[in-house]
């Protein structure tokens, strides 16, 4: 169908499995083990309801904001997610030209199936041709081989990224690397690419490297951590479960967003949250953005828009969040997204349903 017939991101995700293989499918959409932080990070946002209020005049909405220190349009961004060449021939550039004509800040993943070079360069030219500036972030890894990781941070910072995002990947993402057998003892036969060490002691070494581009930390899931991200000066931390695509059974983003709200609400004021994982509908940026979160990261809804429409996916897809979006400010009684708050969520205490 053509990509203005598409009216949501689950019709997205139809049209892309009309089209994507069966290697690409088994890669953008499974999650670890039997998936079941996968599903529920779609089910975490039916555990809250709305409570809007009325006769307010919403004649005109205001959804931008500032996310990692950049204006935005809207309070979404395109999360770091690898193999764009998976489902399109354009592999990241169509992430890349979706965000720059948009103005939606964009992560660009450590695991890109395109040089980071290229991206930049795509950007650049971009940017000077549309009059528009830099949005864009790189995630980083951490590899066992450090001096490559420490090469790739040097050349993103130099090219004159906004943010890093350090991902704390412990192991490969999918089912296919979970290494079976039970083992007695220390178990120190690991995948060698990602960096099994990596603790809070290195990110002195990180923060030098990043030369004052702010830090934030993905993949957190307690308060305790969110603490220790602010101790050690970085700028925030994105709640994450990766997708449902590590440990199976790791609470969602939002759930840990509104357990840490709920344990203490100014923390959200004192450094920078993010969530990610399942969002799919403009209403639930709204609930995460109501419990302190500056920004939501969608990840396989972009992988999906690019795989079926290429660039223009990724352009729909960021209109769909908008209108939903600011439909749902219209429908609370918001103009501006500094006035939503917990007052205007309600949800059920029981952290699973
Ligand atoms: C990811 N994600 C991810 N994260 C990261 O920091 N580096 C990476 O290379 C990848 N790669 C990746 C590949 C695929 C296929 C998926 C689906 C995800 C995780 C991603 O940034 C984000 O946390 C989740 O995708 C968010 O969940 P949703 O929006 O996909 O439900």
């Amino acid at each position: 169908p053509p990509v203005e017939t598409v009216l949501g991101l689950d019709e997205m995700q139809e049209a892309a499995e009309k089209v994507m293989s069966e290697k690409t499918r088994s890669y953008y959409n499974t999650g670890a083990l039997d998936e079941y932080t996968l599903d529920e990070n779609r089910k975490a946002f039916n555990k809250c309801r709305f409570v809007p209020r009325i006769m307010v005049d919403v004649s005109t909405i205001y959804p931008q904001t500032k996310i990692f220190g950049q204006d935005s349009p809207l309070p979404i961004y395109i999360s770091p997610a690898s193999n764009a060449l998976l489902g399109h021939p354009d592999g990241e550039f169509t992430l890349v030209r979706g965000a720059a004509k948009t103005g939606i800040f964009q992560g660009v993943s450590a695991a890109s199936s395109l040089p980071f070079h290229e991206l930049l360069e795509e950007k650049e030219r971009l940017d000077a041709e549309l009059g528009s500036k830099m949005n864009m972030g790189y995630q980083v890894y951490v590899q066992s081989d450090r001096e490559k990781s420490e090469a790739l941070v040097k050349e993103a910072v130099d090219g004159g990224v906004k943010a890093l995002f350090l991902t704390n990947e412990k192991v490969k993402g999918t089912k296919d690397d979970c290494a079976p057998g039970i083992r007695m003892g220390p178990h120190t036969d690991y995948l060698p690419y990602h960096d099994a060490r990596l603790n809070w002691d290195d990110l002195p070494r990180l923060k030098e490297l990043a030369q004052g581009t702010p830090i934030y930390l993905k993949g957190v899931a307690s308060i305790e951590d969110v603490r220790l991200a602010k101790e050690h000066g970085l700028a925030g931390v994105i709640l994450s479960n990766h997708g449902g695509r590590q440990l199976d059974h790791t609470r969602t983003g939002f759930d840990a967003l509104r357990q840490i709200h709920a344990e203490d609400p100014n923390l959200a004021k004192e450094i920078e949250i993010y969530i990610d994982g399942g969002v799919r509908r403009g209403s639930e940026v709204l609930m995460a953005t109501a419990f302190g979160a500056r920004g939501v990261g969608l990840g396989r809804p972009f992988l999906w828009a690019q795989t079926a429409y290429g660039e223009q996916g990724v352009i729909r897809t960021i209109r769909i969040m908008e209108s939903e979006i600011v439909m749902a400010m219209r429908l609370l009684g918001l103009t501006r997204l500094d006035q939503v708050g917990p007052q205007h969520v309600e949800c059920i205490q029981q952290m699973w349903k």
